[in-house]
Order: C-alpha cells, then sequence, then structure tokens
C-alpha cells in the first residue's frame, strides 16, 4: 500500500495533540501508541496494509479492547474499504475520539469533536452516525453541494446513490467515498430515470428513507427581463428544476408512505424568495418551496417529512458559470471574490461553503428534525433578510 499518509499536523483544541499516521507494509509496531501527559496527547497510529482481523491481538498495553476493536475495524475498513487516505485520516480521527472520550472525559472529547468538524468541515454533533441505517438518493451528487452532501451523509452511516448525468464524475466522487456509496446515472429531466433510481435504491438496499432532490441549472441566461424571456428555455428550466423536484417527491412518496417514514429534500434557492435574477430560474426555485408547501401536510400524515434548503451564493460549478454572465471578464477567482464579499451579507465574518448546506441537509434528514415538516431553510447568513432599507435608520 505505501506511504498513505505520512504525517500530519500539530493541533491545539484545549489539550495539543499530534496526530501522526502513516502506513507500511514491514512495520511490527501494529498498533504502536499513546502518550499521555497533562495537558498533553501524543497519538501515532502505524496503518499496516495487511492489517486484517488477526492481528486485531496484537495491541499497546494503553488501549482497551474496545478501543483495540474499533481501531481494527476502522483500519480495516479504511484499508480495503475506499483505499482513500482522507478516509482512512477520518476513520483514524474517530477512534482516537473513541480513546480521547474514555480517557479524558465528556468535556475534551467534545472539544475535540468541535475539532474534527472544523478540519473536515463537516458536522460536530457529538454522534457521527445521525443517519446509521438510512438510505438514501442525491441527485445532482457528482459535483457541489450534492458532492458535499453525499460525503456527509456517508460519514454519518447512511448508505447514498448519487445520482447524476455527469457519469465519470458520479463514479470517481462514489469511488472515493467507498462501498457506502454507489453511481447511478439519472437524468432529472425524465420521469422514468427518477423512479429508476427510487426503484434501483429499494432494490439494492431494501428502502428508501431520504430523497435529497438536489440537481439543478440555471437555464440559458441568469439575468433578463420578462419581456423578452424565452418561453422554451423557461420551459427547460422549469423541467430540470422544478417538474423534477415533482417527480422526485411522488416517486419517494411511492415507496416512504407504505412504510410510513421518511424525509424527503428539495433545493430551493434565496433566488426563489427574492427577484432580481432571470425570471425562468426564480420561478422555478419559488416553485419548488412551492411543492414542498403544497405536499407537507399530505405526506406528514403518513410519516413523511418534506423540506427544502435555499442557499445562498456558493462557488460551484453551476454559480460560477451563472455568474460569468454578470462578470464576463472576471476570473473564476473574481467572480469567488464577489460571492465572498459584495454578495455576502455577513460582513466578511464567515463565507457560505458546501459543507454548510451538507450540514444543513444533515440535520433534516435527521431524526433531530423529527417535527420539521414543510420548512424552508434559508442558509443565506441574513441575505434574503438583512437588506438596509433606503431610509434613515433608527438611532441606537
Ligand atoms: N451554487 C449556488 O450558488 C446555488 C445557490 C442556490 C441554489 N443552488 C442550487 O443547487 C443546485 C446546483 O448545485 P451546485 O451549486 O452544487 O452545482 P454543481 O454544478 O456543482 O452541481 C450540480 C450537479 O447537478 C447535475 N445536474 C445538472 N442537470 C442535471 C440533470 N438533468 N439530471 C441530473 N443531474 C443534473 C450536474 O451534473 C452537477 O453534477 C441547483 O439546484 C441550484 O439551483 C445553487
Amino acid at each position: 500500500m505505501g506511504c498513505l499518509i505520512s504525517a500530519w499536523s500539530w493541533i491545539r483544541v484545549g489539550a495539543t495533540i499530534r496526530i501522526f499516521v502513516s502506513s507500511s507494509e514491514s512495520s511490527s509496531d501494529d498498533v504502536s501508541t499513546t502518550c499521555l501527559q497533562k495537558n498533553f496527547i501524543e497519538l501515532k497510529l502505524v496503518f499496516i496494509a495487511a492489517l486484517a482481523p488477526a492481528t486485531g491481538g496484537v495491541v499497546s498495553p494503553d488501549l482497551d479492547p474496545l478501543n483495540i476493536q474499533l481501531l481494527c475495524i476502522s483500519v480495516v475498513q479504511s484499508t480495503y474499504g475506499t483505499g482513500s487516505a482522507t478516509t482512512m485520516l477520518r476513520s483514524a480521527i474517530h477512534v482516537l475520539l473513541s480513546v480521547r472520550a474514555l480517557r479524558r472525559g465528556p468535556t475534551a472529547a467534545a472539544a475535540l469533536t468541535a475539532f474534527v468538524g472544523r478540519y473536515d468541515g463537516y458536522s460536530t454533533a457529538s454522534s457521527h452516525q445521525r443517519l446509521a441505517g438510512k438510505v438514501a438518493v442525491i441527485t445532482g451528487a457528482a459535483s457541489g453541494m450534492g458532492n458535499a452532501t453525499a460525503a456527509e451523509f456517508v460519514r454519518n452511516g447512511a448508505k447514498v446513490i448519487l445520482a447524476d448525468i455527469q457519469d465519470d464524475l458520479g463514479k470517481a466522487v462514489a469511488a472515493e467515498l467507498g462501498p457506502d456509496a454507489f453511481y447511478a446515472r439519472c437524468d432529472v429531466t425524465d420521469e422514468d430515470q427518477i423512479a429508476a433510481v427510487v426503484d434501483l435504491a429499494v432494490a439494492r438496499h431494501g428502502q428508501l428513507d431520504i430523497m435529497y432532490n438536489h440537481a439543478g441549472v440555471t437555464g440559458s441566461k441568469i439575468t433578463g427581463s420578462i419581456v423578452s424571456l424565452d418561453l422554451a428555455d423557461f420551459d427547460r428550466t422549469m423541467a430540470a428544476n422544478a417538474r423534477s423536484v415533482v417527480a422526485g417527491i411522488k416517486h419517494a412518496a411511492r415507496v416512504m408512505v407504505p412504510r410510513g417514514s421518511g424525509c424527503i429534500l428539495c433545493t430551493a434557492s434565496t433566488a426563489g424568495i427574492l427577484g432580481g435574477i432571470t425570471p425562468a430560474y426564480g420561478i422555478s426555485k419559488a416553485a419548488v418551496i412551492g411543492a414542498v408547501r403544497a405536499v407537507a401536510g399530505e405526506l406528514g400524515r403518513h410519516g413523511v417529512r418534506v423540506n427544502a434548503i435555499s442557499p445562498h451564493l456558493v462557488p460551484t460549478p453551476f454559480c460560477l458559470r451563472a455568474l460569468a454572465e454578470i462578470l464576463p471578464e472576471g476570473s473564476p477567482e473574481d467572480i469567488k471574490r464577489m460571492v465572498e464579499t459584495a454578495l455576502n451579507e455577513m460582513g466578511g465574518t464567515a463565507v457560505l461553503q458546501v459543507e454548510d448546506i451538507a450540514r444543513a441537509a444533515l440535520y433534516l434528514a435527521s431524526g433531530e428534525a423529527n417535527y420539521v415538516n414543510g420548512h424552508n431553510l434559508v442558509v443565506d447568513g441574513g441575505y434574503t433578510v438583512g437588506k438596509i432599507p433606503s431610509m434613515p435608520a433608527p438611532m441606537l
């Protein structure tokens, strides 16, 4: 296997932790480690490609059997499951958290958990298996927010079918995510293909718990007047953004209602709340919010929740393509800067990332959102409510 992660970094989170992860076929240190001092933990994991259940007994005396077992499971899964260095590192960190929790108590464990969330950009809740045993389909999952959400769902224990029309990219992303991810081609403008991917989830995993209707397009023009609206382009945009969502809700509900449970998520947009963008795109995203509201009551009575997520601008390929029309001379970096500054209501204190949307989706898909139904979760840093009115501000 060779060296996967030769060395990692020093991190400071209350305690100072040094994580050193490496891979070696010849090392005899199967699992060496742990030096615990007053405010200092050094955990060194030596990954061995051949590490298998047979080596599970070779342990450091510092580690108790439970943690050794977790460690071996994690390493074996990482080694044989994905071959991804990132996944190995994440798995290793999760094991370290287990070791840490037992050794240092819950407060410090929470600090470490928060660190891991900050490091990899994903959820910081104490449980990393918030979707354990769940099966999800995510459309538009080969890239951007859909990709990030697939990663977050897998990390939280779900089996995910990534549905997209970019086959090579989708397959590569699924391979990177490991055995719990699977790519299937699905053009969301075709109802039959949506029905097929829902059926695929049931055939492969016996159920569908989460349907995330995320794929969408900008339409041919992101600016433009209603007066010159091309209705053929309007129809195409509505088919990709709104009709597709309705079909996704319909077919997910077909298999969820009989089971009496499920969660359907639909990507809308701040453009569905505000005007000022092209009519076709804005109308299509307003329709997504409308579709969610129209069916939430009916599906809720069958234990199926349906919610929308409205992201503000995130510099994904989708966004860069759309804004290139407004800033034709600008480089992708110029556009990214515009998104992060001029179009960011948070004053530079935070910038919207794909992982923010993944975490929003995780929350809505998890049991923590058990009573959240028919909602539009707007993730926009206050953009849609933070406009300064053109009148004198009240004196504070
Ligand atoms: N990026 C933003 O600023 C932003 C803001 C608000 C809402 N959105 C919404 O997010 C979604 C786009 O996601 P992203 O920004 O991560 O973009 P992205 O370009 O990174 O990903 C979009 C994915 O959707 C796929 N896709 C496009 N048409 C499809 C079709 N007919 N069938 C199946 N898959 C298809 C693409 O292949 C791509 O992989 C859209 O619904 C868009 O309206 C984006």
